[in-house]
């Protein structure tokens, strides 16, 4: 069976044809229109393009939001447009096909569990570290979806009370210190401060600002203070996760997304906040800390294999 997974990223949109074991038939893949109406356009076009090649059994569309339980409306996205989005609606009626809409950072951490890096254990933990920080929690084998579909918004759990305010209306979100968007600010305020900033201030002010094109080659190269940077960042989401293994328990945290591209030097600085802030360490049982592998894959095949289990559980 032959599953259609589209991944709206902040920047692109990618789309595949996924059989059952994960693999990729087929991909597409164009930038994200940043209208709303232009971007409906995209993705129908995307589901039109893929399902020329043989049938195709269901659709899922990951979108960075909020997703209702019936997986048919964005409540909420902090980041792009959304307020009570009815996307599955307006996707099918143009599409003439069932989708089904999924949370990004859900579909990404469902394909590390069951293609990827959690294969091999029942209870994992996923945070996407991108434009924000997705979360996704597999626990006993399931993934975790909440009451009301919108669990697992690791990324706006709080960690520093009246912190810096966040697209979710909040202050203090790890989203705000711990994703590629905060990278970048961290990155800022090293450059600010002279010494170790050095490269960084001087890249910022050749190229007219700091992206994460310039700050992830400065990690390439070691750079002091662009790993000053990603080991500030490393830390605050280290904290974090001690956090969430008092509630979760997982036998292992994955990290994905553009920033999870810096691998040990990401992984270090989270273990070691990790270990200082976990609870009754010394005494328990430590989860291990892994990059994921399926990366820029994640997403749309996460997306079509979520959609093939809910066209499945519909049937
Ligand atoms: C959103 C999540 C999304 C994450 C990653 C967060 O700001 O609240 O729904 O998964 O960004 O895109
Ligand atoms: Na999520
Ligand atoms: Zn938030």
């Amino acid at each position: 069976m032959h599953a259609i997974g589209i991944d709206i990223g902040g920047t692109k949109i990618a789309g595949a044809v996924v059989d059952d074991l994960g693999a990729i038939v087929r991909s597409a893949r164009v930038p994200t229109p940043t209208d709303a109406s232009a971007l409906e356009d995209a993705v129908v076009a995307m589901i039109g393009e893929l399902s020329d090649s043989g049938p195709v059994d269901a659709v899922g569309v990951a979108a960075a939001g909020f997703i209702d339980a019936a997986q048919s409306t964005v409540y909420y996205a902090p980041n792009i447009d959304w307020r009570n989005e009815p996307l599955r609606e307006k996707l099918e009626r143009r599409a003439g096909r069932p989708v089904v809409i999924e949370n990004d950072a859900n579909a990404a951490g469902w394909a590390e569990f069951r293609f990827g890096a959690g294969r091999l254990v029942s209870d994992m933990v996923m945070l996407t570290i991108g434009t924000g920080v997705g979360g996704a929690v597999v626990s006993n084998d399931r993934l975790f979806r909440g009451g009301f579909g919108i669990g697992a918004e690791l990324g706006h759990l709080r960690l520093v009370p009246d912190g810096l305010a966040c697209g979710c209306g909040r202050r203090g979100c790890l989203e705000q210190y711990g994703s590629g968007r905060a990278l970048l600010r961290i990155a800022g305020e090293i450059a600010d401060g002279g010494g170790i900033g050095e490269a960084l201030a001087t890249a910022r002010s050749e190229r007219g600002g700091l992206d994460g094109h310039v700050v992830g080659a400065l990690i390439g190269s070691g750079d002091p203070g662009a790993m000053a940077a990603l080991e500030r960042l490393g830390r605050w989401l280290g904290e974090a996760a001690a956090s969430m293994s008092a509630v979760l328990d997982p036998q292992r945290f994955v990290f994905g997304g553009g920033v999870s591209v810096a691998g040990e030097a990401l992984l270090e600085p989270i273990r070691a906040a990790y270990l200082e802030h976990l609870p009754a360490r010394g005494y328990r049982p430590e989860p291990d800390f892994v990059i994921a592998e399926l990366v820029n894959d994640a997403g749309v095949v996460g997306a079509a294999d979520l959609a093939r289990v809910w066209v499945e559980e519909h049937a």
